[in-house]
């Protein structure tokens, strides 16, 4: 769950009022996953929370939403997840603070061949990462696609990168694991194991592409105002899913991903203005 506040600065040691207020369900895969539902995806997500109200108010997020939330583990007294944001009014900018809570992690059993049963990609966040490596390998096996959305050096992320299809990095990312800053060399470190396509995300100045062949790039899409670039990481990683499962090649998934992404960034919260997938097709051929 995200607590947002729209700040006219971000404060240190100070006091600013808040310009506007949220609250939201967030967390990587869980937006990623309700950007793949609103672009048309039949979807469903694996979680841990805890039964406290906040677990209940993000169950029923993903519910509202259309996403199937069988696989999500609830812990009995625990904590759920949530993160706090402050975001800067002029930039859209933010700094986040967050908490796993106390809900009992996923285990690797808990993920079943049978959820991975008529699914064409399986999305992973880092976060969960030994259920998640269990995951990545079923999944595997059972020809489904891995995607990751690399967003923090955890430990046991050597194994998931191995074992993923797809692997689109942040910037922080690419430049802490592979020890480069320049992204284009980033994006090439990160293709190895079992890789299809390597992306590294790069803020307002777009993404970059790798699929072991050709080297892609994708600048912003431009909107009129960005308010809030929460999330916009996450939308990105949940439309590319879309249409890689929708068979669209890589760079035109690459811009599909773009124009979500963009267009969510003009509203508060990670998932208040994640577009359908007419609004982003018609955007595409504009
Ligand atoms: N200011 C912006 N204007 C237009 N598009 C943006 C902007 N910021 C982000 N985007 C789009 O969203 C994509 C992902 O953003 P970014 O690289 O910031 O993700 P991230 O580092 O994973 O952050 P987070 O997951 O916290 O959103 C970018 O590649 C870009 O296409
Ligand atoms: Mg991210």
């Amino acid at each position: 769950m995200d607590y947002l506040c729209i700040v006219p600065r971000i404060p240190l040691d100070d006091k600013v009022e808040i310009v506007e207020s949220l609250v939201q369900g967030g967390g990587p895969a869980a937006t990623a996953v309700v950007a793949a539902a609103r672009l048309g995806a039949a979807t469903v997500f694996c979680g841990a929370i805890g039964d406290d109200g906040r677990g209940l108010q993000i169950v029923k997020a993903f519910q509202t939403e259309g996403v199937d939330v069988t696989g999500m583990k609830i812990s009995k007294g625990a904590e759920s997840p949530a993160a706090y944001s402050w975001v800067d009014n002029t930039s859209g900018k933010r700094s986040i603070v967050w908490t796993h809570g106390s809900a009992v992690p996923l285990a690797g059993a808990d993920i079943t061949a049978e959820q991975l049963q008529d699914v064409d990609v399986l999305h992973l966040d880092g976060h969960q990462t030994q259920a998640a490596i269990a995951a990545a390998k079923l999944a595997r096996s059972c020809g489904v696609l891995v995607s990751i959305d690399a967003g923090t050096v955890v430990p046991g992320i050597d194994e998931l990168l191995e074992l993923s299809d797809i692997v689109i990095a942040s910037k922080k990312f690419a430049e802490a694991y592979t020890g480069t800053s320049c992204v284009s060399d980033g994006v090439r470190k990160l293709f190895f194991g079992q890789r299809k396509f390597a992306g590294v995300t790069v803020g307002k100045n777009g993404s970059i592409g790798f699929d072991g062949e050709n080297y892609f790039e994708c600048p912003s899409y431009q909107v009129e105002k960005i308010v809030d670039t929460t999330g916009a990481g996450d939308v990105y990683h949940g439309a590319f899913a879309v249409a890689v499962a929708r068979g669209m090649s890589w760079d035109v998934s690459m811009r599909f991903a773009t124009i979500a992404a963009a267009l969510k960034c003009t509203e508060l919260g990670g998932r208040t203005a994640i577009p359908d997938f007419e609004t982003v097709e018609r955007l595409m051929n504009c």
